[in-house]
């Protein structure tokens, strides 16, 4: 086998959920802040029509680039919400948003390409980059403190362009620090793409998980189209993870292209779920605004509980429902790793977050990522342990 496929990771948090499911199968009463989807199912009207499309025996192949009323809805839905002029052809659907990431990575780099990935994030990029031969350069997000979060580093972005540099990845909302970048740093990266003919991997799987304002589509500016690979999807927003949905919007000579790669890996998005996927973007939406008021609430609960443990510096997530509190200090104080703290949690008390250095590598050096994708009681008493457990580890240091 290739040895850039042998070297290939995992993604970490499936282990940590495995550690902790191993854990739980032993009587531990386990919280998790680990897994990254939506604590309640999809919901009922987007079922009902995944029935009506069973009961049709709407089984089949369809075509690649996903079934027309799908491909309608989606463009119909980028253009109401981002005034985004996409046409249905302008659209391919995939098996989730990580086949969008991997079919635009596996276009655009090969041997020797670099791709600039701002650091912490999401670690299917550079993985997918590296299966490809190609090289991920990390560049790390500004760390402003707890009362502004992260910011992008936009002057290092464009230090770390080189001659091999095809593309930039921007992740907005972002996993894992749940930072909503403000446009000007948006448009900043896209400036940046254009001035050196890259195209910007734009991830906003995330859109409809913005709790303040202030978020801004890069499919709002003009000319999006010359530069951008947009990425999509059904898993966060509809509650969808486990049907396998996703959509990459970009110029049709470039779906052209992609659906040919398309069609040698998975030849089509699953039927039912297109069908399903449609009556998710028709709506109601109401479901959906429900959903993410409740994860508003379960934000404030979040950020109210981690302030309250000493030595954690906990800025406010504005988007997704991701918290990344700096936990820095209270491993110095304690002597431990991120790694070995997250560990520790979990063995002491039960209590699943993921270490920072998962997303992927040094930039998340010293944080934690929990998602708050469960009841703001379980919030309350999760975060309430980890309180418990760092007091409880500074107390024993400083009779030391
Ligand atoms: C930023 C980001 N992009 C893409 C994905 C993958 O989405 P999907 O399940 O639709 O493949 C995730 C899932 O966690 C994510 O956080």
């Amino acid at each position: 086998m290739r040895p850039v496929i042998q070297g290939l990771r995992g993604e970490a948090g499936f282990a940590y959920i495995a550690k902790a499911r191993e854990l739980a199968s032993r009587g531990v009463k386990v919280i998790s802040f680990g897994v990254g989807q939506p604590d309640i199912p999809t919901f009922d009207h987007i079922i009902e029509e995944a029935k009506r499309a069973l009961d049709e025996r709407f089984t089949g192949y369809t075509e690649t680039v996903g079934i027309p009323e799908l491909r309608e809805a989606i463009a119909d839905y980028l253009n109401s919400r981002y005034q985004a002029e996409v046409g249905p052809d302008e659209v391919l659907v995939t098996t989730g948003a990580k086949t969008a990431i991997f079919l635009a990575i596996a276009a655009y780099l090969g041997p020797g390409d670099e791709v600039v990935v701002p650091e912490p994030s999401y670690p299917a990029y550079p993985e997918a980059a590296r299966a490809m031969g190609a090289r991920p350069v990390f560049v790390p997000l500004r760390w402003k403190g707890q009362e502004r979060g992260f910011e992008l580093d936009v002057e290092a972005i464009e230090e770390a362009v080189t001659s091999r540099t095809k593309m930039i990845v921007l992740t907005n909302p972002h996993n894992p620090t749940g930072e909503v970048f403000p446009p000007e740093q948006v448009e900043a990266v896209l400036e940046i793409a254009r001035r050196h003919n890259l195209v910007v991997l734009a991830d906003e799987i995330y859109d409809n998980f913005v709790y303040e304002g202030g978020f801004r589509s890069i499919l709002t500016y003009s000319g999006w189209k010359d530069n951008v690979l947009y990425v999509n999807g059904h898993s966060k927003t509809f509650s969808m993870t486990g049907w396998r949905l996703g959509y990459l919007a970009a110029a049709r000579p470039v779906i052209e292209r992609l659906k040919r790669l398309a069609v040698n890996v998975y030849s089509c998005a699953p039927s039912i779920s297109q069908r399903a996927g449609v009556a998710a973007l028709r709506g109601p939406w109401e479901p959906v605004r429900r959903m993410v008021e409740e994860f508003r609430r379960r934000r404030d609960a979040v950020v109210e509980e981690l302030r309250r443990v000493p030595g954690f510096e906990v800025p406010v997530p504005r988007g997704a429902f991701y918290i990344f509190p700096r936990v820095a200090k209270v491993l110095e104080e304690i002597g431990m790793s991120t790694e070995e703290f997250v560990d520790h949690l979990l063995y002491s008390r039960g209590v699943v977050t993921l270490p920072g250095t998962v997303f992927p590598e040094k930039a998340g050096e010293g944080f934690i990522r929990l998602s708050y994708a469960v009841s703001v009681e379980k919030i309350r008493e999760g975060v309430g342990r980890i309180r418990e457990e760092v007091e409880k580890l500074l107390a024993e240091r400083g009779r030391r």
